[in-house]
């Protein structure tokens, strides 16, 4: 399958073809993911708590999204993939933006850069990139890099002075020059409103159905990240009990001394080298 492009997104949008979009953070899933078909892959900045264990997502530097942007390129050679802009990589100033998008595309390959926020101050962030040549995509509604002033990680745009915000900023990243929006943690009303007012795609996560893409963490939809999971997470597998289960095993069979196995699992050598060797040993 051909890498998807702006116009392909556009079109699937006229037509009212849903855009599937996951996360990853490295070269085996991005890999599968590929092989499953998914529209677009996000690099996102949660790589914080998935991949590296923090708590939040603002110690992830630049080196960490471009290290893992270039691992997911190398897993999913022919798809579309967005790589999050990490806290303080453009928001101090247009140069800094500039220069902090380009790294992802020149070093990591990434078709997409995505940052958080709908103030002017982003706005002006992302007129900046896209006039750099870079394809932008904005992200509102709970943005996580703002979680001291939306008061943690809860649920936007919920009052309607909150949501009728919400489309506001929607309009004016897309003005801004944004190619596509992503939506995160409104209810379903807001999801839909902004979607319906929109002249470019626009993805939710958490933000109901109408939007015309759909995006999940893959690690919580897998059953692998358990520290927290949000509401709006269906859980299609349970691959964090499976893999425990898995290592478990393996622990007691080490222990016990069933594993490994040297009928099976260990490389074969004749009888006649091991007795030539046995020999040799004994001499
Ligand atoms: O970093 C990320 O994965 C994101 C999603 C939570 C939307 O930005």
């Amino acid at each position: 399958m051909a890498k998807k492009t702006i116009n392909d997104f556009r079109q699937m949008v006229e037509k009212g073809e849903k855009i599937v979009y996951l996360t990853a953070y490295d070269y085996l899933t991005a890999k599968m993911q590929e092989k499953a078909g998914v529209d677009m892959i996000l690099v996102g900045d949660s790589l914080g708590m998935v991949s590296l264990g923090y708590d939040t997502t603002f110690p992830v530097t630049m080196d960490d999204m471009v290290r893992h942007c270039q691992a997911v390129r190398r897993g999913a050679p022919n798809t579309f993939i967005v790589g999050d802009m990490p806290y303080l990589s453009y928001q101090t100033s247009n140069e800094q933006a500039i220069a902090n998008a380009g790294r992802m595309v020149k070093e990591a390959g990434v078709d997409c850069i995505k940052l958080e926020g709908g103030g002017p101050m982003i706005a002006e962030r992302i007129t900046a990139i896209q006039q750099s040549g870079i394809l932008v995509m904005g992200h509102i509604g709970l943005t996580p890099q703002f979680m001291g002033q939306i008061g943690g990680y809860r649920a936007q745009g919920r009052s309607a002075n909150a949501a009728m915000k919400l489309v506001r900023e929607a309009k004016a990243v897309e003005a801004a020059g944004a190619f596509s929006i992503l939506v995160e943690g409104v209810p379903a009303a807001v999801g839909k409103a902004i979607t319906e007012r929109a002249g470019i795609p626009i993805l939710g996560i958490g933000a109901g159905s109408y939007t015309h893409g759909q995006l999940l963490i893959y690690a919580d939809m897998v059953g692998m990240y358990d520290n927290f999971t949000p509401k709006f997470v269906k859980k299609y597998a349970n691959v964090g009990e499976v893999l425990t289960n898995a290592f478990k095993e393996y622990t007691e069979e080490v222990r016990k001394g069933q594993f490994p196995n040297d009928d099976e699992h260990t490389y074969k050598m004749s009888e006649a080298e091991v007795k030539e060797f046995l020999a040799e040993l004994d001499r």
